[in-house]
């Protein structure tokens, strides 16, 4: 394709290094959308003959079966998908696709094509997200009463209800929806056009080309066109931090399923086997989405040292710009799956969960909160009150909650016996009313709200 003014070929390393198809031939559904637009708008700015146009358009349609029918070959001398495709057309229409990449260049084209892929990409894990936020809805629903220990320290707290601690990773997906879809607001402008760096003289119509491939306009400068790639960090850096969301999650799922805690059991189908010890059931799916985070920041990583410090406009460098995406995108996608199926499917034994949220003297601050409130205490004070309170459930083996009025009476006379309608578990979870807090009423004004805006299309 550019060898007018070479005598030999390239060595057969250098060929190597700079063949970017075994990669970047993911993206020839998008390479091939980006030159039918490209055609049409030469063959309607007359810069090709329109008789040329149609047969450049028809021919990549030879093409783009072709691709479908037996799948894009790994074609070392051929570079890259552009020249790949470019051959392809000549094959099927003999010279006059060497008119394609009139007022083209390989630097918009691959800017244009890795913009329409990551678009893409975007609009898929946003579609997968909503099926996560799905399936923790309904589970949440299910479990909008069910008391559970809340941790801090991952020491249990107060207790908190299932429904309020899976709402909490509804609202991270929805931060991180709304993260993506920035990166697709700010993605949306079209390269195509800009040429090498610095435009065309061609009468080209940038705005038509946009248009038509969805972009809400054409970006404004080439040079920057060109070498800009921000699209693509943008995206990583939103990959990222789903992907460490998802892996706060299947911490939980980690834990939840482990002997000690026995607060999830997962099914069949989301559980390993050991190949020596029979009894093991293993969260390996949680654990791997847990450790994809780590290779996913990695990718967002490895693009930004890609890119720091290239001067404009494109430098070969950036062709490294597209498997740290692909990767991340693999990963993300899988792990959002892995993460939708277990919400969906996992039993959540939560008479363990009530038996935990009970045995931790979990009510303390309920007890501090009701001497504030009812006998009038300053709150350090019911703080220091209720420790001593704690100290001697603890000496006697008991829950604060079956303590002997004369025990507590004994340790302030102003305790009555009004307090044992606070210090239950579920008195403690029902009180907790502030708004975004764990009360089930809470709980499900929440999920009514999470879906009133899937209704309305919001992100409240
Ligand atoms: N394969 C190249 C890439 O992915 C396409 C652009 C090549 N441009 C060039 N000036 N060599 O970046």
């Amino acid at each position: 394709m550019w060898g007018g003014r070479f005598a030999e070929g390239p060595a057969a390393v250098m060929r190597e290094i700079n063949a970017s198809i075994p990669f970047d031939k993911r993206m020839w559904r998008q390479d091939l959308a980006g030159s039918r637009a490209h055609v049409a708008m030469l063959g309607a700015t007359g810069i090709v003959g329109v008789d040329d146009a149609a047969a450049i358009a028809a021919g990549l349609d030879v093409v783009a079966a072709g691709y479908e029918a037996d799948g894009v070959p790994d074609d070392l001398s051929l570079e890259d998908i552009h020249m790949l495709t470019e051959a392809r057309l000549a094959d099927a229409i003999g010279s006059t696709a060497g008119r394609l990449h009139t007022a083209r260049s390989r630097n918009d084209q691959v800017a244009t094509d890795f913009r329409l892929w990551v678009r893409d990409a975007i609009d898929q894990v946003d579609a997968a997200l909503d099926g996560l936020q799905d399936a923790l809805l309904t589970r949440a629903e299910e479990h909008a009463d069910s008391v559970m220990p809340g941790f801090t320290h991952l020491q249990s707290a107060q207790p908190v209800t299932l429904g309020h601690h899976l709402m909490a990773y509804h609202e991270m997906t929805r931060r991180d929806r709304s993260r993506f879809a920035d990166a697709r607001a700010r993605l949306n402008e079209c390269p195509l056009g800009s040429a090498a760096l610095a435009g065309t003289g061609f009468p080209i119509d940038r705005h038509a080309t946009a248009r038509a491939l969805g972009f809400d306009r054409p970006t404004r400068n080439s040079l920057d066109s060109v070498s800009d790639r921000d699209f693509a960090l943008d995206y990583l850096a939103a990959a990222s931090a789903c992907s460490l969301h998802l892996s706060r999650l299947a911490e939980e799922f980690v834990l939840w399923t482990s002997q000690p805690f026995g607060f999830v059991a997962l099914s069949d189908q989301w559980s390993t086997g050991s190949s020596i010890m029979p009894q093991k059931r293993n969260p390996d799916a949680a654990e791997l989405v847990r450790g994809h985070a780590g290779r996913i920041a990695g990718c967002l990583v490895a693009l930004t040292v890609t890119m720091k410090g290239l001067p404009l406009a494109y430098s070969k460098d950036m062709q490294d710009d597209k498997p740290p995406v692909f990767e991340a995108h693999d990963l993300l996608a899988l792990s959002i799956a892995a993460m939708t199926g277990m919400v969906a499917s996992a039993t959540f034994r939560t008479a363990r969960m009530r038996q935990v949220a009970e045995a931790g003297f979990s009510t303390a601050t309920d007890l501090a909160d009701w001497l504030v409130r009812e006998a009038g205490l300053p709150f350090r004070e019911a703080h220091h009150v209720t420790g001593r309170a704690v100290k001697a459930a603890e000496d006697r083996g008991e829950a604060l909650h079956d303590l002997p009025l004369d025990v507590l009476t004994a340790i302030d006379p102003r305790i009555d016996a009004r307090v044992y309608d606070v210090l239950s578990v579920d008195a403690s979870v029902a009180s907790r009313t502030s708004f975004g807090g764990t009360a089930p009423a809470n709980v499900r004004a929440a999920i009514a709200r999470a879906r009133a805006a899937i209704d309305t299309g919001g992100t409240a």
